[in-house]
């Protein structure tokens, strides 16, 4: 059975901590992370979790207590999870156009590192040449994912070092005596398809002969989650059967070892959230029916900057018949969260629940229209703790240095 809060355990939440607010299930992000190791058993498989997603200290926390690896993108996530207590071993720095003078904290933190640019790399190699191993970062031409935005993998995008460099990338392989301990591919977010990860793992059987001390063949994060009440995520059983009979069928032919990575986000912590707000005012417009709540993109800007989906319910009158709505923040610019949705007949002072808002909800929050960031709660274990205070109005000063 599937860990979910109740809406009568979000509306007793919602009263003691006040909206909006973001409320995490440490059960839920324990019950994703076993589906991973049961679906991946059968293969030499470690799973590096993309704290992008969401970094408080004590989501980090319980994650580690489950045996799960960290992915960073910066090198202050990289800090987070140091003091969060992961090991300098199971840490990730994968890297995208970052100042080289970050690559050196990392190594001097002694973390795993994929590097995405030949510029990088060659500083690398200048620097360390084959005392410290390191993993490239490979752009391999696959368009996959949501939406644009949140694809990463094709001939277009930022990321990675195109593979029609491989004759460079060998070449300062060689020129500078580099220990590549592995290979890493990020397609994007939010890919159902089974195939495209084996798409990426055929790319990696063609490339990887080429480097003879490759250990680790990482497939990166995106699996997808499902955000409608229909819909289906990743078939997480089949890409484990895949990647087992992959990995097994490579580590035969070329007679080494071979471990795969994964960095999921949104696998992990995107249903664990959900994100809590109250309506303020209802607005009749013509045929348009406004329910206006004390939040906006400000702390959630999934659906304006995305288009996401996400399912919104009106926990405070669970049992009316059911009207359309369109849902809206309270921010000074067209701030819609949902157009044309079907709830339970709304008033003024209910809540509404966004679900899905583990992943990249507070995490991408701001304080525009010097509006407070929302307070954050973490369930475990039955128990409800505050895990972030809301701001107050000294925080938005914090760094303002008065000149005037
Ligand atoms: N690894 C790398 C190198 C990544 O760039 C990402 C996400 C992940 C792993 C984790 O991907 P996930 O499993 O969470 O899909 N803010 C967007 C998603 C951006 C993802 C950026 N990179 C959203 O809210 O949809």
């Amino acid at each position: 059975m599937s860990q979910f809060l109740s809406t009568e355990q979000l509306r007793s939440i919602a009263d003691e901590y006040g909206t909006p607010l973001y409320v995490y299930h440490a059960e839920k992000i324990t019950e994703q992370y076993t589906r991973l190791q049961k679906a991946f058993e059968k293969s030499s498989t470690r799973f590096f979790y993309a704290s992008k997603a969401l970094t408080n200290i004590n989501i980090l926390r319980h994650i580690l207590s489950l045996g799960c690896n960290i992915d960073c993108s910066s090198i202050n996530e990289v800090h987070l999870a140091v003091k969060a207590g992961f090991a300098p071993k199971n840490i990730l720095y994968t890297s995208n156009g970052i100042a080289f003078s970050e690559i050196e904290e990392a190594v001097s933190l002694g973390v795993n590192i994929n590097i995405d640019s030949l510029s990088n790399l060659e500083k690398f190699g200048k620097k360390y040449g084959h005392s410290y191993p390191v993993g490239i970062r490979l752009r391999p031409n696959i368009m996959a994912g949501g939406n644009l935005k949140i694809s990463t993998g094709h001939e277009k995008s930022k990321f990675g070092i195109p593979i029609e460099q491989l004759d460079a990338i060998l070449a300062l392989v060689k020129e500078e005596n580099l220990f590549i301990a592995g290979l890493h591919v990020h397609t994007g977010s939010e890919i159902k398809d089974v195939s495209v990860f084996m798409q990426v793992a055929d790319i990696f059987s063609e490339l990887v002969p080429h480097f003879p001390e490759a250990r680790f063949l990482d497939l990166g994060g995106g699996f997808k989650v499902p955000y409608k009440e229909d819909e289906t995520g990743t078939d997480v059983p089949l890409l484990g059967e895949k990647v087992g009979e992959f990995v097994n069928g490579l580590k035969q032919k070329l007679s080494r070892d071979f471990e795969v990575w994964f960095e999921p986000g949104k696998f992990i912590v995107s249903e664990c959230g959900y994100f809590i707000t109250q309506v303020n005012v209802l607005k009749q417009s013509g045929t348009i029916q406004f329910a206006g709540v004390n939040s906006g993109f400000n702390h959630l800007i999934r659906p304006m900057f995305y288009e996401s989906y996400h399912r919104i319910k009106n926990i405070s009158n669970p049992d009316a018949p059911l009207l359309h709505y369109s849902i809206v923040g309270n921010i000074c610019e067209t701030d819609t969260f949902a157009w044309n949705r079907e709830l339970n007949e709304i008033r003024e002072g209910d809540y509404l629940v966004f679900y899905n808002a583990g992943a990249y909800g507070y995490e991408m929050a701001s304080n525009y229209n010097a509006r407070f960031k929302p307070a954050q709660v973490l369930v475990i274990n039955g128990k409800v703790q505050l895990i972030s205070r809301r701001d107050v109005f000294e925080d938005l000063l914090r760094n303002q240095i008065e000149v005037l």
